[in-house]
């Protein structure tokens, strides 16, 4: 009998790979398997947010047997309690005296959903809105059909409103993140100072600054009117600050204040500026900046390195890249950014992580006028 003369791989990337931390097939397998098990709890998180069962537990620290939860939301019990019994699996629930406790901190992630450390709006936009999407990418692979950002902010029912910890998580970065890396930007504010927000969506940081700094003004830009400045200008008629924050409907790229502001911001945008006009973005933040002044770019870590794709402070960023490639996403590396900022005329330019954003690590670029 001739011996099965299968040929060898002649691909040498296995070889370049082999020494002590190559996977086992089996550590492989298992890495498979845990995907798939993280697929399915995002289902079990999703559901108990939106049929109330972590509010339920979150109300009632003493427990709940699945059947008392069954009846508090008026689920159908047989399944509330395979509910329950996934959720301890996951580490969602623990038990105590024969009762479904919420384990630590799930409280604030994922009930209530006004904690700014809160995930809640995530796991639903996941389930509602980026699963769909994502379940097409095998076609948009060979269409190469390009959506845009707009379909999320004015067309998606979900993101007409803010999530209901927006408010506080702006004010958190504000305090924690920016204010102390900007004394002059602080004091300036302090003294009547004026700060634009470009790409300022539902005016969320605005508000918060003009209650922090009573004496300062403000003016936002922004595309997008539905989800976006309709919510903004609603807002600030609320909250009586319309002599003080303005927001109009101008392209970030085309703004032409010149010498008008303290500082600019530019929160969680950048990404979404198509990449033949970011040079000219950042050109414009800069003419639009008095002297002194600051640039805050905010915006998800992107890698610059391959090694770096597999280090946990950057996936923020790789997985935002895969979800949203099909709106014309297209991530900045830090160097690309530096370069761009570098050459608008900024100086004494920093990078800082911000690792306190329940959507993942981002970075924050601080960049001088002087
Ligand atoms: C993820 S949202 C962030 C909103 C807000 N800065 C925040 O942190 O909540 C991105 C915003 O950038 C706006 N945007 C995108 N391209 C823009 C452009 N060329 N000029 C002005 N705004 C733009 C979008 O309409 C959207 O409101």
């Amino acid at each position: 009998m001739p011996q099965c003369s299968r040929q060898k791989p002649s691909w040498t990337g296995r070889e370049q790979m082999a020494h002590s931390d190559t996977p086992t097939l089996q550590q492989q397998a298992e890495r498979l398997r845990e995907w798939r098990a993280g697929f399915q709890a995002v289902y079990v998180i999703a559901t108990g947010i939106q049929t109330g069962f972590f509010d339920q537990l979150a109300a009632h620290p003493q427990g709940l047997t699945a059947q008392e939860l069954a009846q508090r939301t008026g689920c159908h019990t047989p399944y509330v309690a395979i509910w329950c019994a996934s959720a301890y699996r996951y580490r969602l629930v623990d038990t105590h005296d024969g009762r479904y406790v919420l384990a630590p901190h799930i409280d604030s992630l994922l009930a209530g959903q006004t904690h700014p450390d809160s995930q809640a709006a995530l796991f639903l936009n996941v389930v509602r809105d980026a699963g769909p999407r994502l379940a097409q990418h095998a076609d948009y692979m060979k269409s190469g059909t390009m959506g845009s950002h707009a379909e999320a902010y004015g067309r998606n029912p979900i993101r007409l409103d803010p999530p209901p910890n927006q408010e506080a998580l702006q004010w958190r970065l504000w305090c924690e993140e920016m204010r102390p890396r900007v004394p002059t930007l602080n004091d300036a504010l302090r003294n009547g100072g004026r700060v634009l927000d470009v790409g300022c969506g539902p005016g969320l940081m605005l508000l918060q600054l003009a209650a922090a700094y009573p004496t300062a003004s403000f003016v936002g830009v922004d595309v997008v009117e539905l989800g976006g400045l309709e919510t903004a200008r609603r807002l600030i008629r609320a909250r009586g600050c319309e002599s003080r924050i303005h927001v109009e409907c101008v392209a970030a790229e085309q703004m032409t204040y010149a010498e008008a502001f303290d500082g600019v911001l530019i929160t969680r945008v950048f990404h979404e500026i198509p990449v033949e006009i970011r040079a000219a973005l950042f050109r414009a933040c800069y003419h639009a900046l008095k002297r002194p002044g600051v640039l805050l770019n905010l915006d998800f870590a992107y890698p610059d390195t391959l090694e770096e794709f597999r280090q946990p402070l950057f996936w923020s960023g790789v997985d935002n890249q895969y979800r949203e490639m099909v709106w014309g996403t297209v991530h900045p590396t830090w160097q690309e950014q530096h370069r761009m900022l570098t050459e608008a005329g900024f100086t004494a330019i920093e990078r800082h992580f911000v690792p306190q954003i329940p959507q993942g690590t981002h970075y924050l670029a601080v960049a001088h006028k002087r």
